[in-house]
């Protein structure tokens, strides 16, 4: 039976988000914000995220996997593109966790042939033990070594989304 080890419970996940709700809502005031979430395991993060948010913005998604299991298949699959113009828009990439880096490497790129005015990364968690290659993470509600991790949008083989807190997940 896998273990669930709670990592960060459902208090400490909404004061983070507001707190960067905040600091986004200041560094855009002048800017023409549209938050893309990859789906699929943002969705909850982008509307706990949103509703942090107090500048008016605009919001898409866009689609991509690459996980297999507990460790990366190194392919990437686009299954949704962005619906919206994002030409001279500032967008907000929002992601449940960056790891390797490679997913978000390769959807920069792919957002960046949109000729958007401005990409940059928001995402939940911020792994870093395994990370292969240099991105930016702008902004992030919570740093973490390693492990891996379930709860709040994020998956093992697409169960567990739905649990309310983080946890690390011990099979
Ligand atoms: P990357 O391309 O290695 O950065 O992988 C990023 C994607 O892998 C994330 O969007 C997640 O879907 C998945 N992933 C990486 N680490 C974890 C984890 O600890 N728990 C659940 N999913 C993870
Ligand atoms: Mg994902």
């Amino acid at each position: 039976m896998p273990e669930f080890i709670p990592l960060i419970s459902e208090q400490e996940i909404k004061k983070q988000i507001k707190n960067v709700g905040q600091h986004i809502s200041h560094d855009y005031k002048t800017k023409d914000l549209v938050l893309v979430g990859v789906l699929k395991g943002s969705f909850i993060f982008l509307s706990d995220l949103t509703r942090q948010i107090s500048i008016d913005h605009e919001i898409d998604l866009v689609g991509a996997s690459s996980y297999e299991g507990t460790s990366s298949t190194g392919r990437i699959i686009f299954t949704k593109q962005p619906d919206l113009e994002l030409e001279n828009r500032d967008v907000l990439l929002v992601e449940d966790i960056v790891d390797t880096g490679n997913t978000l490497l390769k959807i920069v790129e792919f957002i960046n042939l949109l000729n958007p005015g401005s990409v940059k990364i928001c995402s939940l968690i911020d792994k870093h033990e395994r990370r292969e290659v240099e991105i930016d993470v702008d902004y992030s509600c919570f740093s973490l070594e390693k492990g891996f991790i379930v709860g709040y949008g994020l998956d093992y083989n697409e169960k567990y989304r739905n649990l309310p807190a983080i946890y690390d997940l011990k099979l």
